[in-house]
């Protein structure tokens, strides 16, 4: 890359450090400190300053000494660390969850994706990283400050909105079927309060074999997005799994796990896409006694019950999700701007596109 590349601003994910990358800094006391390089900027500690400009130039990962001789570490920022500071609307997929659900979900280079909700644009991210140019990813989201923090989010990281992502605003099972022909999508990936919900939705969209991956954040939804995927009939039995990561710390003899994980995030459930007319072959098996009913399930669950209304059983505080209030997520969109305009990446300034 040319200095004159660098100038311009546009985060490059590798090579020289230029204006617009978002970097880390890592002081003598192990502190980090995460900076966007802008000319004229520069770092201030107690003890001492860095110029951004002399940063600029130099090899992602070198270490730099401030005004008073103390060094630093210098380095881009990985996307994993990118997702967890960037401003957030609603609640990020952790990147222990991306990278499973990438798997899980065989994301590939070139797929057709379908994303819903988008929330903050943490698992976009992922995804567009995962499918690559040729793929296509195609976001729904019901709020239009979640979604312009998401379009700023994935602007910063990528310099630009990308060409191959369409942002739509609404509900999924209302606007799926107008943005993708039934058939036309590999792979679809709900994070949403209630996913069983989006269940036809997604098999009519999906073609057959495409995988439907779900993230929810409780056993009650998990049983309830399983027992409505199986009731479809359009899918594979639903496999369920949840990811636990324990860091260690391990350093000369004192090798252990960390003291503190984070324990809970969500459960992942699996499907694929059935073709037509086709049923699974244990579902055609007589349901034996020690089998449930109908009548078990809807005590277990009773809004599974014929005429029951979901809505007034599922909400977001029922499932223990924390509310953001209009005025802070007017001020998330805010951040999210400025965060995307501090890495001069092109976001339209136009509130959310349908
Ligand atoms: C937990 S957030 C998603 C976070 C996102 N995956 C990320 O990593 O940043 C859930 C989002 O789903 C949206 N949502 C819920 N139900 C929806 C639906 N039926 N269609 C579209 N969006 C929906 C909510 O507004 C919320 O922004």
């Amino acid at each position: 890359m040319s200095d004159q590349d660098t100038a311009a601003g546009t985060p490059a994910p590798s090579g020289p450090l230029g204006y617009g990358d978002r970097v880390q800094l890592t002081g003598p006391k192990g502190r980090l400190n995460t900076i966007t390089l802008v000319p004229e900027g520069e770092f201030h500690s107690h003890r001492g300053v860095i110029a951004h400009a002399d940063l600029v130039g130099l090899p992602d990962a070198s270490v730099v000494s401030n005004s008073s001789g103390e060094e630093y570490l210098v380095l881009r920022p990985l996307l994993s660390d990118f997702v967890m500071s960037m401003p957030r609307g609603a609640a990020i997929v952790y990147p222990k969850d991306a990278a499973q659900i990438l798997s899980l979900a065989d994301i590939f280079p070139g797929a057709r994706v379908v994303e819903a909700g988008v929330g903050s644009g943490a698992l976009s991210l992922h995804l567009l990283r995962g499918i690559g140019e040729q793929g296509e990813l195609f976001s729904f989201e019901r709020r239009d400050e979640f979604a312009d923090v998401a379009r700023a989010n994935v602007a910063a990281f990528s310099g630009s909105v990308p060409e191959n992502w369409t942002l739509t605003v609404g509900d999924l099972q209302d606007t799926l079927p107008a943005t993708c022909p039934a058939g036309s999508v590999d792979r679809v990936v709900l994070d949403m309060l209630a996913p069983w919900e989006c269940v036809d939705v997604a098999a009519e969209a999906l073609q057959p074999g495409g995988v439907l991956i779900c993230y929810v954040a409780t056993v009650t939804q998990l049983s309830r997005t399983a027992e409505q995927i199986r009731r479809s009939g359009q899918f594979t039995h639903p496999q369920s799994s949840e990811t636990m990561v324990r860091g260690w710390h391990v350093e000369g003899l004192a090798v252990r796990p960390d003291h503190r994980m984070v324990a809970h995030t969500g459960f992942l459930i699996t499907a694929r896409r059935l073709a037509p007319n086709t049923v699974v072959p244990s579902l055609k098996r007589r349901a034996s006694k020690s089998e449930f009913s109908d009548a078990d399930l809807a005590n277990w669950l009773p809004d599974l019950a014929e005429g029951a209304s979901s809505d007034e059983v599922w909400t977001p505080e029922v499932v223990g999700e924390r509310q953001k209030s209009e005025k802070v997520l007017r001020k998330k969109v805010r951040e999210a701007r400025n965060f995307a305009s501090e890495r001069r990446a092109d976001t339209p300034d136009t509130d959310t596109q349908n």
